[in-house]
C-alpha cells in the first residue's frame, strides 16, 4: 500500500504547529510566567527550549522520519522497545479525554456567547449553572447533559477531520492554526486599548530575578515546554512518518518551536492585557484577578468581556472560536498519533482504527461530564502531567540515546541543513532525562507530604497513582504483543 503523504512540508510544519499550539499556550503559559519571577522566567523558559525543546522535537521528527512509521514501531526499529511508543501515545489518551470535554466546554460556551449568558455572574454562571459542581469527587451526581452534548460534537469533529487521512488534516489545519493566531493578535489589540492594560501587563513581564535562585523555577521551564511543544505524545513521531523521503527535519523542528513560543509569549499579552483592564474596572489589584486554566477561559475572561465597552457578544464568540480552533488541532493530532501506532501493528483500515481511537477515550471522558467531573479531571491531568508524561520522557530519552544515537544523529545530519553535533548527545542523554528524573523526585516527596489539594487518599489512588499506573501496565503489555508482531513480520516473506 501506498504510504500517505503531507502535500507540503508547509502542510507538516502547519500540522505540527496546530499540536503544539494549544489552550496551553492561553491559559497555562502566561500564568506560568507569571507565578515564575515575570519577564526573570523567560531566561529559563528559553533555556529549556533550546536544551530540550527543540532538542527532542529534533529526536520526534527524525525517529518518525527516518522509519516511516507511527511511535510504537519506530520504537521497536530504533531500540526494540515499542512499549515506550505506546506508553507515550498512552499518555496522550488520558490527556486528550479531558482535553476534549474542555473542547466540550468550549462548544457549548460558544453558544452561551450569543447575548452573553454568563452576564456579570460568570463564576456562578459556570460552576454551578453549568458544570453543576458537586460536593467533592466522591459525589458525581449525574451526567451534565450540556457537557455530554459538548464532548460527542468534539468527538464528531476529530472523527470528522482525521479518518480520510492526513490530505484533510492538512487542509484543515490551514484554517486552525493561522486562525486563533490572528484572534490572538484581534485580542491584543482589544486588550491594550484598554484602560489598566499596561498595569496588568506589569505582573505579566516585570522580572523578578532572585526566582531564578528557585529551582522549581526552572522545572517549571522544562515542564511548560515539554507540554506545549506535544513531546513525549508520539505524535511528533507520527506526524514526521509522513514526510517525503528528503526532508529538512533539523529546520522544522526549530521553525516550529519558535512558533509554539512566540505564539504564547504573544498570548501572554492578550491574556494580561485583560487582566489589567478587569482589576482596573473592579478596583481591585491585579494579583486578586489572575487566573490560569479553566477558571481564566470560563471565568475571568468572559467576565471582563461582559465588561466591555461595546461588542461583548462579538467578542464573546471570537474568544471562543480561538479556543476551539486552538484546542481543537492538538486534541487530533493525538488521536491521529494513536491511530497511525495502531495500524503500524495491526491489520485494521483507516476508518475502523480511527474510530476505535476516538470512541475509547471519548467513553473514558464521560467521567468528566459529571457532576464531580471537574475533580477527576483536576486529579488525572496532575498526575499524568506530573508523572506520566516526565515518566515517559525520560525514558523515550535514554533509550534513542543509549540504542540509537548515531544512527538518528546521521539520518537528521543528511536530510538537513543544519547539522547537529555533540550538543545534541549532550541535551538528550543527560540534561533533558536528568531534569525530567529531577522533577519526577520532587513531584513525589511533595505527593508524599501532602496529598494533591487535600483530596481524600482514595481518589488520588484511583484517578492519580492508578491511572499512572494503568498507563505503564497497558504500555508493557502492548509493548509485548507488537514486538511479537513486529518480529514475525520481519522474519516473514518480504513483501
Ligand atoms: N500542546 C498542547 C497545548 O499547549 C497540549 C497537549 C500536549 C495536548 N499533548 C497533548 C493536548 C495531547 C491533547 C493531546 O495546549
Amino acid at each position: 500500500m501506498e504510504k500517505e503523504l503531507w502535500s507540503s512540508r508547509g502542510a507538516f510544519i502547519m500540522a505540527a504547529v496546530g499540536s503544539a499550539v494549544g489552550l496551553g499556550n492561553l491559559w497555562r503559559f502566561p500564568y506560568v510566567v507569571y507565578e515564575n519571577g515575570g519577564g526573570a522566567f523567560l531566561i529559563p523558559w528559553v533555556v529549556a527550549l533550546v536544551t530540550a525543546g527543540i532538542p527532542l522535537l529534533m529526536l520526534e521528527f527524525a525517529l518518525g522520519h527516518m522509519m516511516r512509521a507511527g511511535a510504537p514501531k519506530s520504537f521497536h526499529n530504533i531500540a526494540r522497545s515499542s512499549w515506550v511508543g505506546w506508553g507515550c501515545l498512552l499518555n496522550g489518551f488520558v490527556i486528550v479525554s479531558y482535553y476534549a470535554v474542555v473542547m466540550g466546554w468550549v462548544f457549548v460556551y460558544l453558544y452561551y456567547s450569543i447575548g452573553v449568558q454568563w452576564g456579570d455572574r460568570a463564576e456562578e454562571f459556570f460552576f454551578k449553572d453549568f458544570l453543576g459542581l458537586s460536593s467533592g469527587p466522591g459525589e458525581l451526581g449525574g451526567m451534565r447533559w450540556p457537557v455530554l452534548l459538548g464532548l460527542v460534537l468534539t468527538w464528531i469533529s476529530i472523527f470528522l477531520i482525521i479518518f480520510k487521512g492526513v490530505r484533510v488534516v492538512g487542509k484543515v489545519v490551514a484554517v486552525t492554526v493561522p486562525l486563533p493566531a490572528l484572534l490572538i493578535l484581534l485580542f491584543v489589540a482589544r486588550g491594550m486599548t484598554l484602560d489598566g492594560a499596561l498595569e496588568g501587563l506589569k505582573f505579566y513581564l516585570k522580572p523578578d530575578f532572585s526566582k531564578l535562585l528557585d529551582p522549581k523555577v526552572w522545572l517549571a521551564a522544562y515542564a511548560q515546554v515539554f507540554f506545549s511543544l506535544s513531546l513525549a505524545f508520539g505524535i511528533m513521531v507520527a506526524y514526521a512518518s509522513y514526510l517525503h523521503e528528503r526532508s529538512d527535519v533539523v529546520g522544522s523542528a526549530i521553525i516550529t518551536a519558535a512558533l509554539d513560543a512566540g505564539i504564547s509569549f504573544v498570548a501572554g499579552f492578550a491574556v494580561f492585557s485583560v487582566l489589567g483592564y478587569l482589576a482596573f474596572q473592579k478596583g481591585v489589584g491585579v494579583p486578586e484577578v489572575v487566573a490560569g486554566g479553566p477558571s481564566l477561559a470560563f471565568v475571568t475572561y468572559p467576565t471582563a468581556i461582559k465588561l466591555l465597552p461595546f461588542g461583548a457578544s462579538f467578542f464573546g464568540l471570537c474568544f471562543f472560536l480561538m479556543l476551539l480552533t486552538l484546542g481543537i488541532d492538538s486534541a487530533f493530532s493525538l488521536v491521529e498519533a494513536f491511530v497511525a501506532g495502531v495500524k503500524d501493528v495491526w491489520n485494521i483500515s483507516r476508518t475502523k482504527a480511527t474510530l476505535i481511537s476516538c470512541l475509547l477515550p471519548m467513553i473514558g471522558g464521560l467521567i468528566f461530564c459529571t457532576k464531580g467531573g471537574l475533580y477527576w479531571l483536576d486529579i488525572v491531568d496532575h498526575f499524568i502531567t506530573n508523572f506520566g508524561l516526565t515518566f515517559f520522557g525520560a525514558v523515550e530519552c535514554l533509550v534513542v540515546a543509549l540504542f540509537g544515537r548515531r544512527i538518528l544523529k546521521e539520518h537528521m545530519n543528511r536530510v538537513s541543513k543544519i547539522k547537529v553535533g555533540k550538543w545534541w548527545d549532550f541535551c538528550i542523554g543527560v540534561l533533558t532525562p536528568l531534569i525530567l528524573v529531577i522533577s519526577i523526585v520532587m513531584n513525589l516527596i511533595e505527593r508524599i507530604r501532602k496529598p494533591y489539594e487535600g483530596y481524600p487518599g482514595w481518589a488520588l489512588a484511583l484517578g492519580g497513582w492508578g491511572v499512572v499506573a494503568l498507563v505503564i501496565i497497558a504500555a508493557l503489555i502492548l509493548g509485548y504483543l507488537s514486538r511479537r508482531r513486529f518480529e514475525r513480520l520481519n522474519s516473514g516473506p518480504v513483501s
